[in-house]
């Protein structure tokens, strides 16, 4: 929390094209942790004394864009401000009547989209497969496997308590999960439930989990990076396992991925997703957060597994 502080500045005037906004749901995302660090990525990191940024769900006060009416909600990448004056650019009209406010950061939004094209481009499931997934009651983890099931595979989700393994079975309709903070040999718990092995791997964590899943997969598999939240705040390289011989053996492949990179494929993914979650085919969970204050803990709280489904924080 030292890391973090609250300042009070002078809002600019609005401008032509601009929009006064008022943020309503602020998203919380372990890949922002990346942009705390002054490294190369695939995202420049953020500025030191200056506001983070991240997927904010925010309702029009005024506007001088034509396109954009007061009390219109947006959606967009925008800086963790209690009110901001912004450029419409990047902003889309997001509508309440469809769907709760907050859903549009989460199964809705980019979660939900990486989710689904994590899984379906890369992880190409097929019926009858085994699927394991890291993260599993989390808000991309919790997705993929209620898609993977809905496209027939056997699903195995591996999470941080007893209460989150019986969330990911009960609510998401896994067929079985795994407490990795209670189970000594992971290797042989993915074993045991997943005797045919293991055809594809959507890893949202990386380290031990994803060392004991690499011991049980199959010939032809296919392992989906999607996230390494256990390594974003190590200080030194980790000790993980080297993959190649595994994926020589099994003539298995791994791909990483940013969201980013498909996002011709988010229209025809959404309407997709949108579609499930009508039909009731799809189900998520919140942990919704209250006050501006609390941003910066709820964030911390993602790498100490006190979400079940998205983290957002509600600005009251
Ligand atoms: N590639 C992309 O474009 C993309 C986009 C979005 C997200 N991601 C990645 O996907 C992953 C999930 O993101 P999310 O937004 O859905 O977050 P999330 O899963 O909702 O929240 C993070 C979860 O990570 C687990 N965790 C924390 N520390 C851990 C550790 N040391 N070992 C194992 N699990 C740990 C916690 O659950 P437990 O209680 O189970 O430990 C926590 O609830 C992250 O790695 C994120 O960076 C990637």
């Amino acid at each position: 929390m030292a890391d973090f502080d609250f300042t009070t500045a002078e809002l600019p005037k609005l401008q032509d094209e601009e929009l006064l906004l008022a943020p309503k749901y602020v998203s919380v995302d372990p890949y922002l942790r990346g942009r705390m660090r002054d490294t190369p990525s695939y995202t420049p990191p953020f500025k030191l004394n200056e506001p983070i940024v991240s997927g904010i769900i925010a309702e029009v006060v005024e506007s001088r864009n034509p396109k954009f009416s007061k009390g219109d909600f947006v959606s967009g990448m925008l800086p963790w401000q209690e009110m901001l004056v912004a450029s419409a650019e990047g902003l889309r009209k997001v509508d309440p009547n469809q769907a709760p406010l907050s859903a549009y950061l989460g199964i809705l939004g980019m979660t939900g989209l990486t989710a689904y094209l994590g899984l379906t481009e890369i992880g190409k499931p097929e019926k009858g497969e085994t699927l394991v997934v890291s993260g599993a009651a989390g808000a991309v983890g919790s997705v993929v496997g209620q898609i993977a099931k809905i496209l027939g595979l056997k699903v195995i989700g591996t999470a941080g308590s007893d209460e989150k393994v019986e969330l990911i079975k009960s609510k998401f309709g896994f067929d079985a999960g795994i407490n990795y903070k209670s189970t000594d040999n992971m290797t042989e718990a993915i074993a045991e439930l997943c005797p045919d092995g293991v055809d594809v791997y959507f890893d949202n964590v990386g380290g031990e989990i994803s060392d004991a899943v690499l011991y049980n997969i199959n010939k032809f598999s296919r392992t989906v990076n999607c996230g390494a939240i256990s390594m974003y705040n190590n200080t030194e390289a980790p000790k993980s396992l080297s993959v190649q011989p595994f994926l020589v053996k099994n003539s298995s492949s791994m791909q990483g991925f940013i969201i980013a990179d498909f996002e011709d494929k988010f229209p025809q993914a959404m309407q997709k997703l949108a579609g499930w979650l009508q039909e009731g085919k799809l189900e998520y969970s919140e942990t919704v957060r209250h006050g501006f204050e609390n941003i910066p803990q709820a964030f911390l709280d993602l790498f100490e597994g006190k979400n079940k489904g998205k983290m957002v924080v509600k600005l009251d």
